[in-house]
């Protein structure tokens, strides 16, 4: 357990977390004054240029910006996006960049592990450290602002970037969401919460209507969303879902997000995502990205002619004085009218990894999950020899950073592709580090790293002690074709055959252990059931440490704790909605007809037995669960407005409640982490899914000891969304049950919630 310190931030550390956001709305508060002050100081031509990205387009440049801003100074960095600088408010411009998972399209930073390789630890301590990790990566290149996390939720289990996030939960990704803004937000660099909303699919992104009720948007959808607002994050991206457009649609961006969630930062459009002047502006966008109506046109939708709209009043000059005051409130929220580094991405820039890498190795080990170990075969002791198959174990030859945007599967692999990725300082492909960790076991390595020369897996996989076997899957946005693949994977199969590389090796050897890098679910029911089939470790997307992290588990210097963040079916059938790949002449729509009922929820709910449920993933040790008490009680009945301004984030909404305590013991021979869930089950005439997620942690205990957990719910946990009176209730139709366990079916403890 070399790296036990970081685990020792406990609960109560991430309850100051807590505490550091509660008193922050008087940091926006005071932000606001000092962005209300700055705005009376510019005139209309000026607040616009805060509203238009600068695109770095040269033709832009000259045909366009001249006119609104002579005199001023314009970024020559490659941001992803830019907004000008204001000299007369010593204002010098916004530099925006991707990615989630880490600054791109430069050198000298880190890959981190993916979003859903995070959400995999199910520790909130990690999700954290990795956002301050990033944060201070993006500040040490000058970026003001990171365009992530992304938390638009695993609805389909093909879905294209569903990686870049955190899993099929909406509690789970809220947790993620909130960590990682806040862990970024740490270092002073603005996160955007992304994309608002409905996201869910890469095919059709900007001709698609995603068509989802109410219910569904508030329980599910909206969750990540409100929970970065609670972080107080500084700025939202609207998506490219039509109809009406994300970035122009009243009801989501008005109606929800500033309404309801209370957001006070700025909404960005993805980029090109913009589509109309006045709709985009008195809807609630606040700028434009990357700025021109389309690459090369030097025309925006905002910039001068924003200002020809508030002249010929079809916007309000208070609406223009509202977009950039969120703008500058959102620069002043994080300091960085004070000392902040100038953009500094290019070549010869400074060097900005630090220590993170044993952070990313600490993810990749917590974030690994096994999910097979019959007979105890690992961790390894000290076999005599390992066979190591598949191309998934091996190194790109080209490099880690061949394929643009990481738009390849060659070699291990740490991420998807698209804007989600970074480049890789190093990539440690597991070949390597299995050779060096098998030198202090005296292990003897025999390696076959093709995907397609079944003989070679069959000679190599031969005769050895344990033969382990390297499969993948990939994915990534939209507009990339990879392998036939453009965007949302086409099957949940693995990638290059690998279950006949599977096959081939477990017939020849019985000791036959599957490692998996997948952006998702694959199904793995073709030899799952092999009986030489003996494990199967899930290594998730994780990033350049991806060797590494998975030594630590194969040889047990890790105990595994990593957990399901999706249900892994027997068939992909199984899934309530698959990706909508249907070509329209007219716009795609796509009804969320499943409602409530995604990933685990629906499997419970269809009495579907999943091949390994949400939650799930095994140890090298034993824990029991016993002496729950539930305390505390909500009020029968009672219900919250969530539409006023801010009021979702009510305190009285979002205290706890009802306090759930129970007894955690580690009664096996390692130490290790447990990761108890707290599942509730509503009134069944709520129509609510049998489980539902509402609590989580990850405890850490040596062999014997024990430890009280407890988990505090809110008003708000225990509510659903009432559409006829558009109010958060507790219902009145019976009790609440609330369980405890291993996992969404692992079910250890039950308990009731008392109502008043
Ligand atoms: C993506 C965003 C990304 C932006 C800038 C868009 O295509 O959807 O997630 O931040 O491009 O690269």
């Amino acid at each position: 357990m070399a790296r036990v310190s970081l685990f020792s931030l406990t609960f109560a550390t991430l309850l100051s977390f807590v505490g550091a956001q509660r008193a922050a709305s008087t940091e926006w508060d005071a932000a606001y004054v000092k962005a209300e002050a700055a705005i009376a100081n510019l005139s209309l031509s000026e607040k616009v240029i805060l509203t238009t990205g600068v695109s770095g387009n040269p033709l832009y440049s000259t045909l366009f910006m001249p006119i609104r801003t002579i005199g001023e100074g314009y970024f020559s960095s490659s941001c992803t996006g830019n907004i000008a600088s204001i000299g007369n408010i010593s204002f010098p411009g916004i530099c925006l960049q991707d990615s989630a998972l880490g600054v791109k399209s430069t050198q000298g930073n880190s890959a981190f592990p993916a979003g859903i390789t995070v959400a995999a630890t199910w520790n909130r301590t990690l999700m954290y450290l990795r956002g301050v990790a990033m944060g201070e990566e993006f500040r040490g290149k000058g970026v003001n602002v990171q365009l992530g996390p992304y938390m638009n939720l695993m609805r389909l289990p093909a879905s294209g970037r569903a990686w870049e996030g955190f899993g099929a939960d909406p509690y789970l990704s809220g947790e993620g969401a909130y960590q990682s803004v806040l862990g970024i937000q740490s270092r002073g660099v603005q996160a955007v919460a992304k994309h608002f909303i409905n996201n869910e699919q890469e095919r059709s992104r900007a001709s698609s209507s995603s068509n989802v009720d109410d219910r569904t948007e508030h329980e599910l959808y909206l969750h990540p969303f409100l929970r970065s607002m609670q972080a107080n994050v500084a700025a939202v991206m609207c998506s490219y879902i039509n109809n009406s457009y994300a970035c122009e649609n009243n009801a989501t961006l008005n109606g929800y997000l500033k309404g309801e969630l209370g957001f006070r930062g700025w909404v960005m459009s993805d980029w090109y995502a913009t589509h109309s002047t006045a709709d985009a502006a008195n809807h609630g966008l606040d700028v434009t990205m990357p700025g021109d109506v389309l690459p090369g046109s030097g025309i925006s939708w905002f910039g001068e002619t924003l200002a020809i709209a508030v002249d010929v009043g079809t916007v309000n000059q208070s609406r223009v004085d509202d977009m950039a005051t969120r703008i500058l409130a959102a620069w002043y929220l994080l300091g960085q009218d004070q000392d902040y580094p100038t953009p500094n991405l290019g070549s010869g820039g400074p060097d900005v990894q630090g220590d993170h890498a044993s952070l990313i190795r600490t993810i990749d080990a917590a974030g690994t999950v096994l999910l097979k170990n019959d007979k105890g075969v690992l961790p390894l002791t000290a076999p005599r020899s390992i066979a190591v198959i598949g191309n998934g174990a091996g190194s790109n030859p080209s490099g880690p950073n061949a394929c643009a945007d990481r738009s390849c599967d060659d070699g291990v692999l740490g991420m998807g592709w698209g804007s989600g990725t970074a480049n890789y300082p190093y990539l440690i492909a597991p070949i390597d580090a299995i050779t060096n960790r098998s030198q202090t076991t005296n292990t003897t390595v025999v390696p076959s790293l093709s995907d397609s020369d079944l003989n070679a897996a069959a000679t190599a996989g031969t005769g050895t002690d344990v033969a382990l076997v390297f499969i993948t899957a990939d994915s990534g946005e939209f507009g990339y074709i990879v392998e036939w693949t453009d965007g949302d994977r086409n099957n949940l199969n693995a990638w290059h055959n690998g279950d006949d590389l599977v096959q081939k090796v477990a017939s020849v050897n019985n000791n036959t252990i599957v490692i998996v890098n997948t952006v998702g679910p694959i199904i793995v029911d073709a030899w799952i059931d092999h009986p030489n089939v003996t494990g199967l470790i899930w290594s998730g997307l994780p990033g350049q440490e991806a060797g590494n992290g998975l030594i630590d588990v194969l040889w047990g210097d890790y105990n595994p704790s990593g957990r399901l963040p999706y249900t892994i079916a027997k068939n992909q059938s199984d899934y309530p909605a698959q990706v909508n790949f249907n070509i329209s002449l007219t716009t795609l729509q796509i009804p969320y007809s499943e409602g409530l009922f995604i990933d685990y929820r629906h499997f419970d709910q269809a009495n579907i037995e999943p091949r390994y449920e949400f939650g799930f993933g095994l140890s090298y040790t034993t824990f029991d669960y016993s002496g729950i008490s539930v305390s505390g009680s909500v009020t029968s009945g009672s219900n919250y407005n969530a539409t006023a301004v801010g009021a979702s984030l009510d305190a009285s909404l979002h205290e706890s409640a009802v306090s759930v305590t129970f007894t955690l013991q580690n009664n096996g021979t390692v130490a290790g982490h447990e990761i108890p869930q707290l599942y509730v089950t509503f009134p069944s005439s709520l129509n609510e899914p049998p489980y539902v997620l509402k609590g989580f942690d990850s405890v850490f205990l040596v062999p014997g000891q024990f430890e009280q957990v407890t988990f505090n719910l809110s008003p708000y946990d225990l509510s659903y969304w009432n559409v006829e009176t558009q109010m958060w209730e507790v219902s009145s139709a019976g009790e609440i049950g609330v369980t405890i366990g291993a996992s969404s079916r692992d079910h250890r403890l039950f308990g009731q919630i008392t109502l008043q």
